[in-house]
């Protein structure tokens, strides 16, 4: 890739300032007072047992059905979580129905608090729309409500983690997941991973003989990651599979280019590291992405390439190296490519790139300004390998903007 090659040092802008991505909106925490309208009682405010909030408790009906209910404002849908402040003087839990917008979402149970004056909050996960919502608690036996305080609200992600699935060298595809059942194949935690779900694996090398495809998507709040347990060691390891290397001139389908191959959107990588592939990691029309404390080394095209309709990436603290392609005569792999394509927001901080036989960093073809700091390249272009009619660049990071003809 010898068009528009430019060398420059670290810690530069290739285009324009590109706007950090937005990330999730801070969280905020909205009570609502069970004696404030538009909230409703089916039964009376009360304030003869101390130590409630505002002016006033809800003191329901003893009846079956005799509900409270909160209009609740959440700026965007998804799940909130609700604190609910209640007393139970009596000897046993009253339990009730969630229900939200009308529609029931979950059973609950006040459990006794030892007095009317000792109030205590019960945490809830419920989901919601975008603006007003009613959510109702609607007693399921004879003794009705508890007497309900208010309700706090808390928007954003729920403060507890994701669903959990652990790989591991020894593990078995037919386990659970577990930490101490854990799946033996990446691929296998992939297929089973619900958006939001963190993958754990443990130390050790994993080789399979097709690539890991990422073709499912997180979403921007519950992104799913595939990260290293622990500070563990964990290596995916794509020697045994094809393409390693293609042979001269020889091309490899996009299917299977990256030991791990993403189409999917909202990923995060964190602490692998990706080795001897036909690439190492590929994306491809990707974006939402965060690939954070990987090494990508030896593979035999680039280390970490993204392709196509690519925005809001942030590659951070990467570290690439001894990336080759005898196929194109050493002439292709880069540290990090982001090379053919468009799309805004992306961000490389903190990547070392070296010892490649084409570029550290390529932008070559790509369209859109991308935002890199604080990056090193040295050492790249060099035939380290013997590589016969040798063509390797040589750039630090290569500017893009080129043609779009691919
Ligand atoms: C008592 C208590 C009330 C409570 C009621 C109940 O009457 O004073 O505040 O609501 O028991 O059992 O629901
Ligand atoms: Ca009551």
């Amino acid at each position: 890739m010898r068009r528009n090659a430019f060398i420059a040092g670290a810690s530069l802008l290739v285009g324009a300032v590109v706007v950090w991505p937005t990330s999730a909106a801070e969280a905020a925490t909205i009570r609502y007072e069970a004696e404030v309208a538009p909230a409703t009682c089916d039964g009376t405010i009360d304030s003869n047992h101390a130590g409630f909030s505002g002016s006033g408790f809800c003191n329901g009906r003893n009846a079956t059905g005799a509900a409270a209910q909160f209009t609740v404002n959440v700026p965007v849908a998804g799940t909130v979580t609700v604190g609910v402040r209640f007393a139970n003087g009596t000897t046993s839990a009253r339990p009730a129905t969630v229900i939200v917008n009308g529609s029931t979402v979950q059973s609950t149970s006040f459990e006794v608090t030892g007095a009317w004056t000792s109030w205590t909050t019960k945490t809830l996960t419920v989901p919601v729309g975008t603006g007003n919502n009613t959510i109702r608690f609607n007693p399921t036996s004879s003794g009705g409500l508890p007497n309900l305080d208010y309700i706090e609200v808390t928007d954003g992600p729920p403060p507890q983690q994701g669903p959990e699935l652990y790989v591991a060298p020894n593990g078995d595809d037919a386990n659970p997941g577990s930490l101490s059942q854990p799946l033996r194949t990446v691929q296998r935690a992939v297929d089973l991973a619900p958006a939001g779900t963190t993958i754990l694996l443990r130390g050790g090398t994993y080789a399979p003989s097709t690539n890991i495809q990422l073709l499912k998507s997180g979403t921007a709040s519950q992104p799913i990651t595939i990260r290293n347990y622990n500070g563990e060691r964990a290596i995916i390891d794509g020697e045994n599979m094809p393409h390693t290397p293609a042979p001269v001139d020889g091309s490899i389908p996009r299917p299977e280019r990256g030991a791990v191959h993403i189409e999917g959107e909202h990923w995060r990588l964190i602490g692998l590291e990706i080795i001897n592939g036909p690439y190492g990691v590929f994306g491809l029309d990707t974006s939402g992405n965060v690939f954070e404390r990987l090494v990508t080394r030896d593979n035999y095209e680039s280390g970490l390439h993204l392709q196509g309709a690519s925005s809001n990436n942030q590659v951070i603290n990467l570290d690439s190296f001894g990336n080759r392609d005898p196929r194109n005569n050493g002439e292709s792999a880069d540290g990090l490519a982001i090379k053919e394509g468009s799309g805004g927001g992306n961000v490389v901080r903190g990547a070392r790139l070296w010892n490649n036989s084409d570029d550290g960093f390529d932008a070559w073809e790509f369209l859109s300004p991308i935002l890199i700091e604080n990056s090193l390249a040295w050492g790249n272009g060099f035939n380290r390998w013997g590589i016969p009619n040798y063509s390797g660049d040589g750039n630090g990071f290569k500017l893009g903007g080129g043609d779009e003809d691919l």
